[in-house]
């Protein structure tokens, strides 16, 4: 018998990363965040050095984007942009701190003939939108309250022909919708409700009656902060009780380990910005 479990198939990917050889934590601009914790430059790089190869290793490609001194964050990519099917929608960061990683991201996309939207609107790029080609025809998800502006998701949805679904994030720990939510494959979706308001969660129960559910200790862990190729997923090596709960659903997680870039308020996710050519 053909279960649902064994029907998950992996989607070959193309990933652009920053290194964290300028990584610090010099600010606080999230609750995780502590310039008083030291960190470690070089495990950081190791850290960023060995997620990078679990993805390569799966057979997917991993593009880089050139680290900047003076930019302690750049090494969170997904923040840069959000792209669907050519077209770059390009971040315009909440904080001064970060504002000047826009236009790395710009020249990177710029450079390679990708169709760029500068954005008018705050948003962080994936960190508050999430791609689901193949639900309900292509959807983007879209959190805001803390970071990215309510009004950036109509312009996000003018520039990438999506309709995107405003979701109110609601608890300051999950400040960016990719620590509360992740897709999974094309069409489905793992969350922590408790990270939304209840007008959302209801929205995202109508939308993916499927979902997987992850409790507060899976989000506390980062591990919902993963990457899914539809098969694989790459999550914190903490998030022991979610790998078990993706297990259960036929999904195969590969635990990383990525503690120092956590000190950051970050982990799998926000260091890989997927590219949708
Ligand atoms: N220190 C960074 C910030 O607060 C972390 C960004 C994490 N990235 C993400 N996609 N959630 O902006």
């Amino acid at each position: 018998m053909v279960t649902v479990e064994q029907q998950r198939v992996a989607r070959k990917r193309t990933y652009l990363m920053c290194s964290p050889a300028h990584f610090a934590v010099e600010y606080a601009i999230n609750p995780w965040m502590d310039p008083a914790t030291p960190v470690d430059p070089e495990l950081a790089v190791k850290q960023w050095d060995g997620l990078r190869e679990t993805l390569i290793g799966l057979g997917h490609e991993v593009h880089l984007l050139d680290p900047e001194p003076g930019l302690p964050d750049m090494v969170f990519a997904a923040n840069g942009a959000v792209t669907v099917d050519g077209t770059a929608y390009g971040a315009r960061f909440r904080h001064e701190q970060r504002s000047a990683e826009a236009a790395a991201h710009r020249s990177w996309y710029e450079a390679r003939g990708w169709r760029f939207v500068a954005p008018v609107r705050t948003n962080e790029g994936e960190g508050d939108f999430a791609y689901l080609p193949e639900a309900h025809g292509g959807l983007l998800l879209a959190g805001y309250g803390f970071r990215t502006e309510l009004p950036a998701h109509a312009e996000a949805q003018e520039a990438l022909g999506r309709p995107v679904v405003s979701l109110h994030l609601v608890d300051p720990r999950f400040y960016h919708l990719d620590v509360a939510l992740a897709a999974l494959d094309d069409a489905n979706v793992v969350y922590f409700p408790g990270a939304f308001s209840v007008a959302s969660q209801r929205v995202l129960a109508q939308l993916f009656p499927d979902a997987v559910l992850a409790a507060d200790e899976d989000a506390l862990a980062f591990g919902l902060n993963l990457v899914s190729d539809g098969r694989h997923v790459v999550l914190a090596s903490e998030a022991t009780r979610l790998a078990g709960t993706l297990r259960a659903a036929g999904y195969q997680p590969v635990p990383v380990e990525l503690a120092e870039l956590r000190k950051g308020g970050g982990s799998v996710k926000c260091c890989v910005a997927e590219l949708r050519p």
